[in-house]
């Protein structure tokens, strides 16, 4: 019982070491451009609210996310109103697989919450991150699987749950 107690409060408080560390590592690297609270700058800097919320819930979303942070992003991409045609530079030689995973879910648990709840996604894991920076894509490749996100999201629109 008080080992149980222990181990408990140990994992507390790695979790919130790993989160803070996840706020730093979004501060450092991320925020410059997608800002403080992940709203971006409408027309040059998309945000990261509702679209990695969306994103998380299905497996290429889900890589899609992780490769954009490895790898970066270069092409056409659409948030409502506004279109971006831009250049986002990869973080595959300063974040470690732990470290992509963890900044991810930071994103999507603190970005784009205005909504009602979604159904409960899976957290993004290192092993995922290390499958995607194996295949160490270009940022018009990661704009490919862009692509293919949205076309499931169109024939799968999303309802705050995954699609089938
Ligand atoms: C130098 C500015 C800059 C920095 C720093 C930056 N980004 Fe980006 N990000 C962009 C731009 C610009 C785009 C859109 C690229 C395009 O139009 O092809 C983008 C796109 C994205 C997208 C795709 C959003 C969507 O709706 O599809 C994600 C996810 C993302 N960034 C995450 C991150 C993360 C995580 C970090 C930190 C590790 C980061 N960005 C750092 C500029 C930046």
């Amino acid at each position: 019982m008080k080992k149980a107690a222990w181990v408990g409060t140990l994992v507390l408080a790695l979790g919130l070491v790993y989160a803070a560390d996840a706020g730093v590592l979004y501060a450092r690297y991320c925020q410059v451009c997608h800002r403080e609270d992940g709203s971006g700058t409408p027309g040059t800097f998309p945000s990261l609210g509702g679209s990695v919320r969306k994103l998380a819930t299905f497996e290429r979303g889900r890589e899609y996310l992780i490769a954009v942070t490895l790898f970066g992003l270069k092409g056409m991409l659409v948030q409502g109103p506004y279109t971006y045609e831009r250049f986002m530079p990869g973080y595959a030689p300063l974040l470690d697989d732990a470290e992509v995973a963890a900044l991810l879910n930071w994103i999507r648990a603190r970005f784009g919450w205005t909504r009602p709840a979604p159904a409960p996604v899976r957290p993004f894991t290192p092993e995922e991150a290390a499958r995607m920076r194996a295949r160490s894509l270009s940022p018009e490749q990661v704009h490919e699987l862009l692509i293919e996100a949205e076309e499931i999201l169109q024939t799968a629109p999303f309802r705050g749950a995954p699609p089938p």
